[in-house]
Parts: structure tokens; C-alpha cells; sequence
């Protein structure tokens, strides 16, 4: 009997020998692969879920994925070695994430910014005009990309630089989770295994989704990246050691403080990039704010012209890294939460990221039967971050789970589709009670920090792709976001990637950031004398109301 082996949920039959690429083409299963099988790009990393021990051993092309238990290998290097038996895996690129192609209610869109980019045409020269250098002799089309390199998923958007126009847009799983899920594991990861390899792994993805849009890649003249302070240094081949250590400082902001350079942003030719874009093309990475406040807080900034408003705003980005953003023209505070990948799908028993296949709504019947909405409408695999958190809120409803996160007396786990083995245990209500904890605890700091109470604010901002697609009620029940009315909560999606966008087509905008960020007070979470105490409260399922305080 042949071994079955299942690749991102394609089953075939192998027999020993078959490398996981293989198997994987067989399977109709697209590696990215750069070196032909050699083990060098390193770009063809699969995760292992069943099946490791009928695997060969390691190969010395596969020192570098020496963590996390294991679970990743180099599909070129790993072939199957039993004559029976089940093996799981699933490469770095699962499905289709959803990508929000409208920007919703957001004050400032690159639709509604005068076109300004930093390279025009010039007759038959293609020209920098920051630099005043030609950049190319062609009459082709002028491109620029906007990418939000997110700690678990990258965005890139495909701009006209004529026009202005959205040509295209794709997205996909940040491969350098095999470094670790979030912010600190990956700096760790980067100290520890020199060669870049997280940003080489990066590269080759970007590489990969950049020749599949629709255009020459020779024809992407300006490329704006925004992401917080790590993805965006590992991006940009910075040493990103000095933001795992308290001060938490990127290089560059210790460089700007030495009075080295002027601001915290940074820019690079398309060839020293690694990326398949026109060689002379500029590649500019937004300022950060401070600290882990990188530079997709920055961008948010400018899609939410904070520069120019001036009611008392609230933003808050959850994610892996949450980003919180307080004020109005006059006065900007920021933080950032390290919530961890919980909200994400990650370290939570049948968790995934928001792709086809994901449960993202759940709404308990009378009978106590579920109600499950998928991703794609077909069967479900796992759920994803705002399944979680209307599961949460429905057991909270029915009281089937307490303040504490306990499910009723005898039971451990909840089961939502026995067909499709998708359950919920007791031990990921801890895991999502902790995200949640940190995010609340942040946003009571930087509320205190400001002297205001969370009824003070006239809008509160729901930005990124998680917050899209949240049940405000469910939200609002669990004490994930404040008790506010549903009047102030605005869901306003990927706010980074449209202020990156921004950045893109408007010159003037980049200014504007520059000389904004260097405004915004930075509230370190980290080293406030009530941050514990409020994250412990945090941590309980149950309202967070305004003026609310620690040890309620
Ligand atoms: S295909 Fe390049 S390392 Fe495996």
C-alpha cells in the first residue's frame, strides 16, 4: 500500500523515494523554487503536519530550519522514505488571502490624492525627479508598487504612475514564518542564522509574485514599502538586533539619535533590492514612528490624515504586532502591542489565517448546534481570527464559557464541524485571552498616557484586515475593542497599504509623513508601571467600558 501524501489538501499516492516537490507537482501543487531543486534559494520551505517520522533525515541545505520543532523542510531535500503510512504538508503559500481592493471610509485614498510621483516622463526619458537622475530611455509605461509587508501576510498593489490607476493586486503568506510567527522570533531567528535568509526567502517570493502581474517587471519604476520596524529593516538588509533589545531601537533610528541621518526612512535602487523590478527603479521604505511603531503605523497616518484632522481619533491595527494611534493634529500618540499571532490563526489548535476554507462567522442555535459561514463556501479546515472571536462571543452569550475563559464544568473543547475534525479547546481560549489582554492593556495606557477615557474619542478606527471583518457586537462583547457606540466605530481595512499607496502616487504626501512621524509621541507600553495590571484585566471576557480601571 503506497503512502498518501497531502499537499495543501491534494491527496496522491506516493511511493518512497518521491521528494515532497515532487509530490507536490504531481499534485497539480505550484513550489516557488528559484535554483532548480538544489537546495539553494531556499524558497521551496514546506511545514511538515503529520508524517515527519516517515521522512528523511535533514540535509545540510536544511541547517537553517533547525527550530520549531521541526516542522519545516526544504520540499527539494525531503523525500519519502516508508512504504506506508500518511504524511501532511502544506507549502508557504496556502490559497488565496482575501485582499480588500476598496479601501472603505477612509478620509484620504490614492484615488483622492493629486497625482505627484517621483518618476515622470520626460518625452522619451524616464526620469527620478527627487533625484533629477534619468532612470530609464523608454516611451513603455510608467509602474510603481505599493507592498504592506505584514508579519504574517504581504500585500502588493500594481499602480499606474500615469494615471494613477490600480492595474493589479496580489497577496500571500509571509514565507519567513519558518523564522517564527511573530516580531521577536524572527529577530532572534535573524541573529542566530547569518545569511539574511529570512529576507532571501522574502525576495524570492516577492520575486515570484512581482513576474505574475500583468506588466513588465522592467516597467516598475517606484516601489513604496511600508511595514513595521523588523519586516521592514530584514527588508531592507538592516540588522534588526537592536529592536529586540530594550530600548527597542531600529538602526536607524539610533543612527538618526547619533545624528548619522536625518530620518528614519530609507530608500534603495531596484537592483540592490533583489527584486525583478527596473534596475535604476527607487525602492522607498516609509519612517517609522519609534520603536516596534513601524512604518505601516506611519502609513496609516497618512490614510487616515491624522496631518489634518481635527477631532479626537483612535486607530487601532490588530495584528500580530497591534498598532494603536491616538489624537488629532494638534497631539499624536502612539504604541505597539505585541499581541502575538492568536487573532491570526496562529499557536490556536485548528487556527488559520483568513484564506478559502477558514470559518469566519459562527453563530450558536437555540439547540445548541452551530451556525458556521466559510470562507469560500465550501468545507471548513480551521478557523480564522474573526471566526474566533464570534465563537468566543456566542459560548459568552449562551454561557457556555465565563469571564475566565472556562467552558462549562466537564468540558474542554467545543467542537464546530466533527465531519472536518474543527474544534475549539479550552487551551486556545488562553492563548486569545493573552492577545486580547495585551491590546487591552495597550489601549488603556496610551488612553491614560493622553488624559482621556475611551468615550472621549469621536471616531475609533478599526483599521487592517482582521478589524475589516470583525463582528463590531461580538467584538464589543468579548472586550476586545471598547464599549463605544456603533456610531464612532469605523472598519476602515488594510489603512497601511492605501497610505503606502498614498505615499506612492504623491510626492508631496511622502513629505508630509516625514516630517509628521517625527511629531508622534511614542507611549513605550513596555516599561509603564500599570501595564501588567491592566493586561491581567484584559485578559477576562467581558466589556471594557469607559473609565473603566485596574482591579475592577
Ligand atoms: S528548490 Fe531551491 S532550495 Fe529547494
Amino acid at each position: 500500500m503506497p503512502v498518501t501524501l497531502t499537499v495543501n489538501g491534494h491527496r496522491i499516492a506516493a511511493t518512497a523515494g518521491l521528494s515532497l516537490f515532487a509530490a507536490a507537482e504531481q499534485a497539480g501543487v505550484r513550489v516557488p523554487t528559484s535554483c532548480v531543486t538544489q537546495g539553494k534559494c531556499k524558497e521551496c520551505v514546506v511545514e511538515v503536519t503529520s508524517g515527519m517520522d516517515l521522512l528523511s533525515a535533514p540535509t545540510e541545505f536544511e541547517k537553517h530550519l533547525d527550530i520549531r520543532g521541526g516542522r519545516f523542510r526544504l520540499s527539494c531535500q525531503c523525500r519519502v522514505t516508508a512504504d506506508e503510512g500518511q504524511i501532511a504538508y502544506h507549502t508557504m503559500r496556502r490559497g488565496h488571502m482575501r485582499i480588500e481592493r476598496n479601501a472603505l471610509h477612509l478620509p484620504a485614498t490614492h484615488g483622492t490624492t493629486p497625482l505627484d510621483p517621483a518618476v515622470v516622463r520626460a518625452g522619451d526619458r524616464i526620469v527620478d525627479i527627487i533625484t533629477g537622475e534619468e532612470v530609464d530611455r523608454s516611451t513603455g509605461p510608467i509602474h510603481g508598487l505599493a507592498i504592506d509587508l505584514g508579519t504574517t501576510t504581504i500585500v502588493i498593489r500594481l499602480v499606474d504612475l500615469e494615471t494613477g490607476q490600480l492595474v493589479a493586486d496580489t497577496s500571500f503568506e509571509n514565507p519567513q514564518r519558518f523564522g517564527g510567527s511573530d516580531v521577536m522570533s524572527r529577530i532572534h531567528y535573524d541573529t542566530e542564522h547569518p545569511g539574511r535568509l529570512l529576507m532571501r526567502t522574502l525576495a524570492g517570493y516577492l520575486s515570484h509574485a512581482i513576474a505574475d502581474l500583468p506588466v513588465d517587471p522592467r516597467s516598475i519604476y517606484d516601489v513604496v514599502l511600508v511595514g513595521n520596524s523588523t519586516m521592514r529593516d530584514l527588508f531592507f538588509r538592516h540588522s534588526v538586533y537592536s529592536i529586540g533589545q530594550n530600548p527597542y531601537r531600529s538602526i536607524t533610528e539610533i543612527e538618526m539619535a547619533e545624528g548619522k541621518r536625518t530620518t528614519t526612512s530609507l530608500t534603495t535602487t531596484g537592483r540592490r533590492s533583489l527584486l525583478p523590478i527596473h534596475p535604476n527603479a527607487r525602492v522607498y521604505g516609509l519612517p517609522i514612528i519609534s520603536g516596534h511603531v513601524g512604518a505601516d503605523a506611519a502609513a496609516c497616518l497618512l490614510a487616515l490624515d491624522l496631518a489634518h484632522e481635527d477631532r479626537l481619533v483612535a486607530v487601532m491595527d490588530i495584528g500580530t504586532n497591534t498598532e494603536l494611534l491616538v489624537g488629532n493634529r494638534h497631539r499624536l500618540l502612539a504604541a505597539s502591542c505585541p499581541a502575538g499571532p492568536a487573532f491570526e490563526g496562529g499557536a490556536i489548535s485548528c487556527g488559520m489565517p483568513g484564506l478559502e476554507g477558514a470559518i469566519e462567522d459562527v453563530a450558536l442555535n437555540d439547540d445548541g448546534t452551530f451556525r458556521l459561514g466559510v470562507i469560500g463556501g465550501g468545507p471548513p479546515e480551521g478557523i480564522c481570527g474573526s471566526g474566533l472571536v464570534d465563537l468566543m462571543s456566542e459560548l459568552v452569550r449562551a454561557g457556555r464559557m465565563n469571564a475566565m475563559g472556562r467552558f462549562d464544568e466537564g468540558t474542554d473543547r467545543v467542537t464546530l464541524d466533527a465531519d472536518h475534525g474543527v474544534y475549539f479547546h479550552e487551551r486556545d481560549v488562553n492563548e486569545l485571552a493573552q492577545a486580547k489582554g495585551a491590546n487591552v492593556a495597550g489601549l488603556q495606557v496610551v488612553f491614560s498616557h493622553y488624559g482621556i477615557q475611551f468615550d472621549d474619542v469621536e471616531v475609533f478606527y478599526l483599521a487592517g484586515g482582521f478589524g475589516r471583518h470583525l463582528k463590531r457586537e461580538a467584538s464589543k462583547r468579548i472586550g476586545l475593542i471598547p464599549n463605544l457606540s456603533d456610531a464612532k466605530i469605523v472598519q476602515v481595512g488594510n489603512a497601511a497599504l492605501e497610505g503606502a499607496t498614498i505615499a506612492l502616487v504623491s510626492r508631496a504626501r511622502r513629505q508630509e509623513i516625514e516630517a509628521l512621524v517625527k511629531r508622534v509621541e511614542h507611549c513605550r507600553l513596555e516599561t509603564h508601571p500599570e501595564f501588567f495590571d491592566f493586561f491581567v484585566d484584559g485578559c477576562q471576557f467581558r466589556p471594557v467600558e469607559s473609565g473603566d480601571r485596574v482591579g475592577r
